[in-house]
């Protein structure tokens, strides 16, 4: 989403200007190019040999540097974004004042590109009036605020003032500036990861999912503007947006109840998770104890929620599955595309070469209700979650 982006960072002095090494590396990471403005006070804190290494380019600090003094002016016609982070009361104070006395500072008052700064400070300080003005002057001139954090401060105190964490910067600036709408204005369901299903108090019965692909996909289609609705299953994964509606559920039937109350309002739907086809008939409330003997646990058949969504899909709807498969993978996915209703399945054969649970990475063929088939080798499940919704999002221009 940041490729080729060009961005200046602009570094200021406080403490949690180390963080700063992180998010350069995450917007290097993320394909952004990317500029290091330094105030002079913000090099006793990082050095700006770690900074120009990483960034690739040289560290800006002095209004006058080799020479020159319009570094300022092509900077700010040059990027596409400025991030100051951290920002301290003084550069705060500067910037709503409209002082120059650094580069960083002649950098911002001639910028062309939306601005936002990611504040770091001791709680007293956050809170004191002149600050909070400052702040409002800042906003009133579109500056773009990112809260700070509460938790504990370098001063020892326990509070409100810290940096906000490097990935939510970075997370905070895709979801602001860098957006697509290929999706915009529809909203989308999507399930992942496993379901459980208990047996007694200790213990349950799961599969191997990792939900991976689910997230991928959620993370993917929210890139490209859509409104997402994740229902996950039992996972430890993390989602990189906070404005992804999250659900997490346990067993199919709590799975099956949250997609029921939603599915009417949804565009399209994704039902990517591993699913427990059955589940104890009856859970024992004491934990089981062992004896000499073998015992035996009666299933009893769980919601097809994919089928229940097929048998009720509205017009405008469009309906996606997944078929996982370990033999006779084209057949069987065709199946559950027709008995299940479904505009789209995503066939994922597990073999020797390909064993998609738990892993980064997947092999699938996208089959539709016309039969045309749209085969994606190996690759991350990020990419996959890319193109696939890059595909959909050229069925919906295309009105296929
Ligand atoms: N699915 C579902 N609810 C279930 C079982 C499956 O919504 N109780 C969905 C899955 O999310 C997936 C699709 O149905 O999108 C196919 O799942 P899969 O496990 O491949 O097949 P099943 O339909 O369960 O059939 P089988 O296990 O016999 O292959």
């Amino acid at each position: 989403m940041l490729k080729n982006k060009k961005i200046i960072l602009g570094i200021t002095g406080g403490i949690a200007a180390y963080k700063c090494i992180y998010l350069l590396r995450l917007l290097v990471t993320e394909g952004a190019v990317v500029k290091v403005i330094m105030t002079p006070n913000a090099t006793n804190f990082v050095s700006p040999l770690v900074l120009s290494t990483l960034s690739k380019n040289a560290v800006g600090i002095h209004l006058i540097e080799n020479n020159s003094w319009e570094n300022h002016i092509h900077l700010a016609h040059w990027a596409d974004l400025f991030i100051v982070a951290p920002l301290t009361c003084n550069t705060l104070s500067k910037m709503a004042q409209g002082s120059c006395d650094n580069l960083l500072l002649a950098t911002f008052l001639s910028i062309k590109c939306p601005v936002v700064v990611a504040p770091a400070m001791d709680e007293d300080m956050w809170f004191n009036d002149a600050v909070q003005q400052n702040f409002k002057l800042i906003k009133e001139r579109q500056v773009l605020v990112i809260p700070v954090n509460v938790g504990e401060l370098a001063s020892g105190i326990y509070g409100h003032g810290r940096l906000a964490e490097p990935e939510q910067i970075l997370s905070y600036i895709k979801n602001k500036f860098f957006r697509t709408t290929e999706f915009l204005n529809k909203k989308i369901l999507i399930t992942c990861g496993p379901t459980k299903e208990k047996i007694d108090p200790v213990r349950y019965i799961s599969n191997y999912s990792s939900g991976k692909m689910g997230f991928a996909l959620a993370e993917s289609f929210y890139e490209k503007g859509a409104d997402v609705f994740l229902i996950s299953g039992t996972n430890l994964l993390n989602l990189k947006y906070n404005d992804i509606h999250f659900t997490y559920t346990e067993s199919a039937e709590d799975m099956f109840l949250k997609c029921k109350s939603l599915a009417k309002e949804m565009d399209y739907l994704i039902l990517s998770a591993a699913v427990a086809d059955y589940k104890p008939t009856e859970i024992a409330t004491q934990k089981m104890k062992k004896d000499s003997t073998d015992i035996h646990i009666q299933l009893t058949k769980t919601q097809d929620i994919l089928l229940y969504l097929g048998q009720h899909k509205l017009e405008h709807q469009t309906l996606i599955g997944f078929a996982l498969e370990t033999n006779n993978g084209f057949d069987n996915a065709t199946k559950k595309l027709k008995n299940k209703n479904l505009d789209y399945i995503i066939l994922n054969e597990i073999s020797n070469q390909n064993q998609c649970f738990q892993s980064d990475e997947n092999e699938v063929t996208m089959i539709s209700k016309n039969f045309e088939t749209q085969t994606y080798p190996k690759q991350s499940k990020k990419e996959l979650a890319h193109k696939i919704t890059l595909y959909l999002a050229h069925k919906i221009s295309h009105k296929l």
